[in-house]
C-alpha cells in the first residue's frame, strides 16, 4: 500500500459538553438519553451498532460489531452463535467490553463488565420474532469456522429452504447479557478538551469522576 497522509484530516469538536452538575446519577439514564437521541438522529444509520471487544485464552483481544437489542438496568443484549469466535472467548473468560461511536454526535461511550448466556425462554421469544431468512441463516452458519467457499454456504442455505420445514432455534443461538461495572461517557470539545465522564460501580452504587482529556 501506499503511503497515506492523513494529518490534515482534524476536526474541532463543538457539539456539546457534559458537566457533572447536569448528569443523572445512573449511568443507565444517562444511557437510554443518549441512545434514544442517536436513535431520532436522522444521519445516523445503526445506532445500535456496538464494538463488542473479547480477549482469548492467551490474552489477545479481539473486536466486531454486534447489534445491541435490549437494555435496562440490567443490562445489555446482544444475540449471536455461542460457537463463534466471541462465544467461544466469552465461555472462557467474560469480561468483556463494549463501545458506542456516534460520530455525528461527537459522543463515545465505554462499558465494562461481565457477560452471562441469556435464559434459553428469552433465546426462543427473539429467535421466533426474526424474519424467517435470518433464522436460516442462524441455524445454518457455523460461524467463526473456515468456509470452502461461498458456494458451499450458498447450497446448505438453500437445502434448508427447499426441506420446507419451520425453522427451529439451535441451541448454539443465542444472547450474552452483558452487566456493567464502569461506564465512560464521551462528548467531543474544542481545542481537544473533551468531556470524559465516568461511572464506577462499587457495592452497589455508581461512584461519578471525571478524566483529563
Ligand atoms: C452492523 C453490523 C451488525 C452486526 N451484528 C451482529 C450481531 O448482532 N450478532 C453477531 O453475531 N454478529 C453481528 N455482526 C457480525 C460480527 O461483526 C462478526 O463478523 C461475527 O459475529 C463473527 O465474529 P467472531 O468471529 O468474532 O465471533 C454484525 C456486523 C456488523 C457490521
Amino acid at each position: 500500500m501506499k503511503k497515506m497522509d492523513l494529518h490534515h484530516i482534524r476536526k474541532d469538536y463543538t457539539a456539546g459538553s457534559l458537566d457533572e452538575q447536569s448528569i443523572p446519577g445512573s449511568p443507565f439514564e444517562l444511557f437510554s438519553q443518549w441512545i434514544n437521541q442517536a436513535i431520532n438522529h436522522s444521519e445516523i444509520i445503526e445506532p445500535t451498532a456496538m464494538i463488542l471487544s473479547t480477549v482469548a485464552i492467551d490474552g489477545s483481544p479481539s473486536s466486531r460489531v454486534v447489534l445491541l437489542k435490549e437494555v435496562s438496568d440490567n443490562g445489555f443484549t446482544f444475540f449471536t452463535n455461542y460457537q463463534s469466535r466471541k462465544g467461544k472467548e466469552i465461555s472462557v473468560h467474560n469480561k468483556v467490553s463494549l463501545l458506542f461511536f456516534w460520530p455525528e454526535m461527537q459522543r463515545q461511550i465505554r462499558i465494562e463488565g461481565q457477560a452471562f448466556k441469556l435464559e434459553e425462554n428469552f433465546n426462543h421469544e427473539y429467535f421466533n420474532s426474526r424474519p424467517v431468512e435470518s433464522q436460516i441463516a442462524a441455524i445454518i452458519s457455523k460461524q467463526s469456522e473456515k468456509a470452502n467457499s461461498k458456494i458451499e454456504i450458498m447450497e446448505s442455505y438453500n437445502d434448508f429452504s427447499e426441506k420446507d420445514q419451520t425453522p427451529v432455534k439451535p441451541a448454539h443461538w443465542g444472547g450474552f447479557r452483558v452487566i456493567p461495572a464502569y461506564f465512560e461517557f464521551w462528548q467531543g470539545g474544542s481545542h481537544r478538551l473533551h468531556d470524559r465522564i465516568t461511572y464506577q460501580q462499587d457495592s452497589g452504587i455508581w461512584t461519578i469522576g471525571r478524566l483529563w482529556p
